[in-house]
């Protein structure tokens, strides 16, 4: 993987993308990123990361660290993202991302990350927990992306402006010395950047929502999803449009659109004389059949632990070699003395 990667880097742009092993994975996180990651491979070299680091920026404890890694991996495997075309690895085992992280938190204002809106949420919503980590999240993540010259990071909307950041300390960085990092651009699905709240279409879908019906998980049993798109929160004037007022048919119809690979102009009309109790069956139907063979080839992947680990060492091992490289470049320029 590494040497065709270092082949095909004349023409091919890089894509990065992580995602943390926190919760359980929605629909809005297959729907916003993951489900464009593995088609990304047939242009783009490709690298995926289980961002284990950035999910203990929240408490969470030691079993369920390691049950959601091994988890995501699993996932992220079963989804399509086939560990020989594309690199695919845990963030912790690389250790040059906590590494460039710090070096990075010298070219980051207090002031920017300050101004972050996840961080301005995720402190209201546990005030009694605005830990360190939770703040330089994004200059993590900026590590993330650069040390692996990334032309293309695919995102959900919630993200972009932490990218938009990474470039800001990019272009810091090589202004301050030569040019170093590629400076990366964020991009969004043109269907489905944000995915709702079934119980609450103006929320995010979350991971980890307190309330079990307003997010889908990839690994829900088909009779779950059914139920939970049954109970959809809608309105009251039976038209299936999408519109500002109308935020949990206009979602519905986000989700359907982007499962059915159309657009949501096409989805309308297919539903033009429907009402809302067949057509929350039909998006559900269609969720269940889109999440079906992920479901099952996840369950036969979990059967053999030894293979997913080696799995993760292979990746970090390739992950590893492309990594330093940047890394070093990084020391060198600020003045480090290297052995
Ligand atoms: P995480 O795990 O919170 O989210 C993973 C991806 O899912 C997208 N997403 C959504 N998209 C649409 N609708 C939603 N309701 C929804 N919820 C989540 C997120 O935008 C994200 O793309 N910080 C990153 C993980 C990360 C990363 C990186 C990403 C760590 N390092 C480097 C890119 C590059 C995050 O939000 O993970």
């Amino acid at each position: 993987m590494e040497n065709q990667l270092e082949q095909q880097s004349e023409k091919r742009k890089r894509v990065f993308s992580a995602i943390k092993p926190t919760g359980n994975p929605t629909l809005g996180n297959y729907i916003g990123a993951m489900r464009q990651w593995p088609a990304m491979s047939d242009e783009f070299d490709c690298i995926y990361a289980v961002a284990d680091l950035h999910a203990i920026t929240v408490a969470i404890e030691p079993k369920e660290l390691r049950e959601n890694t091994k988890r995501m991996f699993a996932l992220l495997i079963a989804l399509g993202i086939e560990p020989e075309k594309n690199l695919l690895f845990v963030q912790s085992h690389v250790t040059a991302h906590a590494e460039l992280c710090w070096l990075l938190n010298n070219y980051t204002m207090f002031g920017e990350g300050r101004r972050m809106t996840q961080f301005k949420e995720k402190s209201q919503k546990a005030p009694e927990n605005v830990n360190v980590g939770l703040f330089d999240y994004p200059v993590l993540m900026a590590a993330d992306i650069l040390l692996y010259q990334t032309d293309i990071v695919p995102v959900g909307e919630d993200q972009l402006q932490h990218v938009e950041l990474c470039r800001t300390i990019a272009n810091r960085f090589n202004n301050r010395y030569s040019p170093t990092f590629a400076v990366p651009e964020g991009r969004v699905p043109k269907v489905g950047k944000r995915i709702y709240s079934l119980s609450d279409p103006t929320a995010k879908m979350g991971k980890s929502d307190g309330n079990a019906d307003g997010s889908v998980f990839i690994l829900d049993r088909p009779e779950d999803i059914m139920r939970k798109f049954k109970r959809a929160v809608t309105d009251c004037d039976n038209k299936i449009v999408a519109a500002k007022d109308k935020a949990g048919i206009t979602n519905l119809l986000s989700i359907y659109a982007s499962v059915q690979n159309m657009s949501v102009r096409d989805a309308e009309k297919e539903f033009e004389n429907s009402d809302y109790a067949s057509f929350k069956k039909r998006v559900g139907e269609a969720v269940v059949e889109t999440l079906r063979p992920i479901r099952e080839k996840y369950d036969s992947l979990r059967r053999d632990d030894n293979a997913l680990v080696e799995l993760m060492r292979s990746g970090a091992e390739n992950a590893r070699r492309v990594a330093v490289r940047t890394l070093e470049k990084v020391y060198k320029k600020i003045g480090f003395v290297r052995l």
